[in-house]
């Protein structure tokens, strides 16, 4: 059905006409980018558009949609993409809180609700999700990701496109999603963004590329390509990426989109001029140009110069217009223009689901002698920049969520202990105070509010309010413009004045609680050390303080653990929990010389992936595995009973890791294969199951076949990726 439709009308259409579907153009509402395209209603009008971005609502794109339909020979309906990354209008954390909740199903939810409230604003596109595994806590766009782990990251990249696409793509209510960005992108060299990536096709297929694969078998219907180079080739352009990998291996038939004038940046990347980076990118399987004006400028002569193909170029075009059938476009061009449907935006049932993924992405990373939860009576000193402050709390990428909507942490304290606790407010510090820093954030709607008086002035009057107060929570962290894009850092403690000020309320001998906000993994050697709490909120978006409120007082007993490994110094990362042991691992013996390892620091983290406390305790019993030897092709079991041993009703995730003593190519010391996320009531005990399938023991090889190989397996059950318990099994050869 869908063939013969596409097929009659790129029959009908002109080159120019098809050229112009392969061309995405910024509206200028937002900008997301350096470049913002122009005149966009007259080249609508002339056919030359096939989509737009960066506007929505309804109204909007009705307008837009009649210049296209109304005005043009063969009235095709444009697409309206945007950047929903972690919620539309309701703001969820930023994606790296979304993915410590570890609950695949609150994460669907939240990207269902995006989609119902993309839609139902003019939007039928999402460029989402981000699925990047990052591993270096320099760059800025590990906020948007869901971490280090590739399988981890498969889960959840499964798990968002369910929630935005559904079962059928028609629905007013489904949005097209699109993976990004294709491909390594968060590998950049130093962290620093539009770096360039340079790895081993190994590591690419064993790791970096499984949540794009598990993405493209979830159906996804469409692909971002990434700025950086892969294999010495700029993706964007990269035919062995684009089409042996992901169409012919994989089997992706969705359309390729470039990232932000990616196609020009060739030029830059250094593979000659404009012209021939776009016929570089369309024959690579580009589909389409997003901002650059490349293929609409150059396409048409490079047809005639026999440069490119109207074949190739019909193939790009049939993938847009397919995309466009696929979401019901040429049935109704207005189904994501119905402006009754706005009503649904940020209704209750929305607010509370946001409310409560947010407080389960919360990572408790300290609590010594129960410092929390805290008692509703009493005061409390509630200091820090990010303490009453509302805007940074939906964090980067926000969409069209609106900051003044964020509750933030003293109203969600408010609005949970009411009165009963009194509270002593005091910012002490300013969220940075080296000034080109604030100058540059703010020159990109950073909006610092920055207080003018010396930091020894309001460090003091900080004290002070802690004196006179029960508690002191400390919130600390980034302003939100400190992470996503185009925002790497080569320091990643604590910014600004903020650690002294918490060394002189630690000096107050008060209750110390840290509370973070930050859109990357921090060093926080000192920080460890001394507080008594320390509970990471990430920026936890609209229901933020709410959420942050619940935890704090023990309403909600947090869940979250980690996604990224939190080094002790930004010296050892990249740092991450599923590296190769090496010929000369480090034992941790500070005067054993000749190892991996540094003179200054061991290799151990501060935080290590999958860490995380809860007000209560789990007793892990000793695991068993259902048989010690199977065939190639068996699958065994293994089982724990977990125990909540505490004082508070929990949620423990329990996580299983395999390693491969010997392989034919170097494995890593431990893999995450499994965990379950489990809710037990104090006292109470469940036996945990996993099955350990040949799929969990397979790699790809040198010659990159998916192989399992005969040979000795250990498997890891704990918390989090240090404390694990191990066995052994082998496959025996067949
Ligand atoms: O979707 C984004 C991408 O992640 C980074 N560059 C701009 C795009 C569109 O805004």
């Amino acid at each position: 059905e869908m063939d013969r439709f596409v097929n009659d009308l790129l029959a009908k259409m002109t080159l120019e006409e098809k050229i112009g579907q392969l061309n995405l153009l910024a509206v200028g509402f937002d900008v997301t980018g350096p470049v913002v395209s122009k005149n966009v209603d007259e080249n609508i009008r002339q056919g030359k558009v096939g989509g737009v971005f960066n506007t929505f609502t309804p109204t909007a794109a009705r307008k837009l949609q009649e210049f296209a339909v109304n005005n043009t020979r063969l009235k095709i309906p444009l697409l309206f993409g945007y950047d929903v990354i972690h919620g539309h209008r309701t703001i969820f954390p930023i994606p790296l809180g979304l993915s410590t909740s570890w609950d695949l199903t609150a994460i669907e939810k939240s990207a269902r609700i995006a989609a119902e409230e993309a839609s139902a604003d003019g939007l039928n596109w999402v460029f989402s999700p981000m699925v990047d595994i990052a591993r270096d806590a320099r760059w800025g766009r590990i906020a948007e990701g869901s971490g280090e782990d590739p399988w981890f990251g498969a889960q959840v990249a499964k798990a968002m496109i369910k929630g935005y696409q559904g079962n059928d793509l028609t629905q007013n209510n489904t949005v097209l999603a699109c993976l990004k960005h294709f491909a390594l992108y968060g590998a950049a060299e130093a962290g620093r963004d539009y770096g360039t990536t340079d790895m081993s096709r190994q590591r690419m297929y064993n790791e970096y590329f499984l949540p794009y694969k598990a993405a493209v078998e979830a159906g996804v219907g469409s692909v971002m390509t990434s700025f950086n180079e892969v294999d010495g080739i700029p993706a964007t352009g990269n035919k062995w990426l684009l089409t042996d990998v992901l169409r012919q291996q994989w089997g992706f038939n969705g359309l390729v989109v470039t990232d932000y004038t990616a196609i020009n940046e060739m030029v830059a990347h250094g593979v000659g001029s404009e012209a021939e980076a776009g016929e570089l990118a369309l024959k690579a399987g580009t589909d389409m140009d997003m901002v650059g004006e490349v293929f609409i400028k150059h396409l048409g002569r490079s047809v005639k110069e026999n440069k490119v193909t109207e074949a190739e170029i019909n193939q790009a075009c049939r993938r847009i217009l397919e995309a466009k059938y696929k979401l019901g476009l040429f049935q109704d061009p207005y189904r994501y223009t119905n402006e009754s449907r706005t009503a649904i935006i940020m209704q209750p049932e929305f607010l509370a689901a946001a409310r409560d993924i947010a407080r389960k992405s919360m990572v408790l990373l300290k609590n010594k002698n129960n410092a929390l939860p805290l008692k509703q009576s009493g005061s409390i000193a509630l200091i820090g920049p990010l303490a009453n402050r509302q805007r940074d709390l939906i964090g980067n990428w926000s969409a069209a969520g609106d900051w003044k909507q964020a509750v933030s942490v003293e109203q969600g304290i408010r609005n949970v202990v009411g009165n009963k606790v009194k509270i002593n407010y005091a910012q002490g510090a300013n969220i940075a105070d080296d000034e080109q820093m604030i100058k540059r954030l703010n020159a990109h709607g950073g909006n610092l509010d920055i207080d003018n008086r010396s930091s020894a002035a309001m460090i003091q009057e900080a004290v002070r309010v802690a004196r006179s107060s029960d508690v002191i929570v400390a919130v600390v962290g980034e302003s939100q413009g400190m992470s996503g894009e185009a925002a790497s850092r080569s320091d990643i403690s604590l910014p600004g004045q903020q650690l002294e000020l918490l060394k002189a309320l630690k000096k107050t001998g008060k209750p110390l609680v840290v509370v973070l906000m930050n859109g990357r993994p921090l060093a926080l050697p000192w920080e460890e050390q001394n507080a008594d709490a320390i509970l990471e909120t990430w920026f936890a978006g609209t229901q933020a303080g709410n959420a942050i409120a619940d935890v704090l007082f023990g309403l909600y007993n947090p869940s979250g653990k980690l996604t990224t490994t939190f080094p002790q110094a930004v010296g050892q990362v990249p740092l991450f929990y599923n590296h190769k042991n090496t010929g000369r691992p480090f034992g941790g013996d500070l005067l054993d010389k000749y190892k991996s390892r540094y003179l200054d620091v061991t290799n151990e983290p501060l935080y290590p992936f999958g860490f995380g406390l809860s007000y209560t305790t789990f007793g892990y019993g000793k695991p068993q595995l259902s048989k010690t030897a199977i065939k190639a092709g068996e699958s065994l079991e293994v089982t724990v009973a977990v125990k909540n041993t505490g004082n508070y009703d929990g949620e423990e995730v329990v996580q299983l890791y395999i390693q491969d003593l010997v392989g034919s190519v170097t494995r890593p010391v431990k893999e995450l294969k499994n965990f379950r996320k489990i809710s037990l009531k104090k006292g109470e005990s469940q036996e945990v199951k996993f099955a350990i399938t040949p799929d969990d023991l397979k790699f790809y090889n040198s010659a990159l076949e998916y192989v399992l190989e005969p040979g000795d397996f250990k498997v890891f059950i704990g918390p989090n990726s240090r404390d694990v318990q191990e066995m052994r099994f082998s496959v025996q050869k067949n």
